[in-house]
């Protein structure tokens, strides 16, 4: 079974499709780690981000890994361990650059539907979570769902974490910052965030993370034999 779950930044799904796969026993994607990893590497490799084919021979060079131990996920790139790195600010902010180069967008689709296709089969399925999973990486995909919230809403909920994470923020910034990742996010040309033909649109503004689990949860259960 493959569960696509895309939306913009803050809309709840990271958190929703770790906690749906959890309840439903199969395995989660953090596709966005993907692009965060490739992004980080090419800042320290000091790659010139404005140029698409450069970008693109760096990241199919790269060995990225995903390790899920329980709930955590470990991220790696060769053998350095870049799970913090890939959440700071810079990262977030830079990676709109590899995001719409298609070149590297090809190497890490690739990679996200081997990840995907291994983990459902190992784990009787994978809720994978991203912009255009549902539109790109898994067209085929038995559900997908597309979770959205206002900008201000997510923007509290993006302070709240980086908060918890033990990061600065300030809301004005951070609701900035989102509109500005979901404009690129959007509008670049190739695989856009979108809602995806035949995806099951919820607005998560007025709901908490455990009323969206239940509600993806119970759209699943409803629809299975
Ligand atoms: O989901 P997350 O915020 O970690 O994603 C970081 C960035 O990676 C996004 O802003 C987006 O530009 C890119 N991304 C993407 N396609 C995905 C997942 C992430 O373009 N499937």
């Amino acid at each position: 079974m493959i569960i696509t779950i895309d939306g913009p930044a803050g809309s709840g799904k990271s958190t929703a499709a770790r906690m749906l796969a959890r309840r439903l026993k199969i395995a989660y994607l953090d596709t966005g780690a993907t692009y965060r990893a490739a992004t980080l590497a090419a800042i320290q490799a000091g790659a010139d981000l404005r140029d698409p084919a450069a970008l693109a021979q760096l990241v199919g060079r790269l060995e990225i890994g995903l390790h899920y131990r329980g709930d955590d996920l470990a991220v790696t790139v060769g053998p350095q361990d870049v799970t913090r790195e890939i959440r700071l600010p810079e990262v977030s902010d830079k990676s709109h650059y590899l995001a719409r180069a298609p070149a590297v967008r090809a190497v890490l689709v690739d990679l996200q539907r081997r990840m995907g296709l291994k983990l459902a089969a190992e784990y009787g399925g994978v809720v994978s979570e991203g912009r255009d999973q549902g539109s790109v990486v898994f067209p085929q995909a038995d559900f997908k769902f597309y979770l959205d919230a206002t900008p201000e809403v997510r923007a509290r909920r993006r302070c709240d974490q980086l908060l918890a994470d033990g990061q600065q923020a300030d809301y004005q910034e951070v609701l900035q910052a989102i509109l500005l990742r979901d404009g690129r996010d959007r509008s670049r040309s190739v695989a856009p965030l979108i809602k995806p033909p035949g995806g099951v649109e919820i607005d998560t503004s007025g709901m908490t993370i455990a009323q969206v689990t239940d509600e993806l949860a119970r759209l699943v259960q409803a629809a299975r034999p």
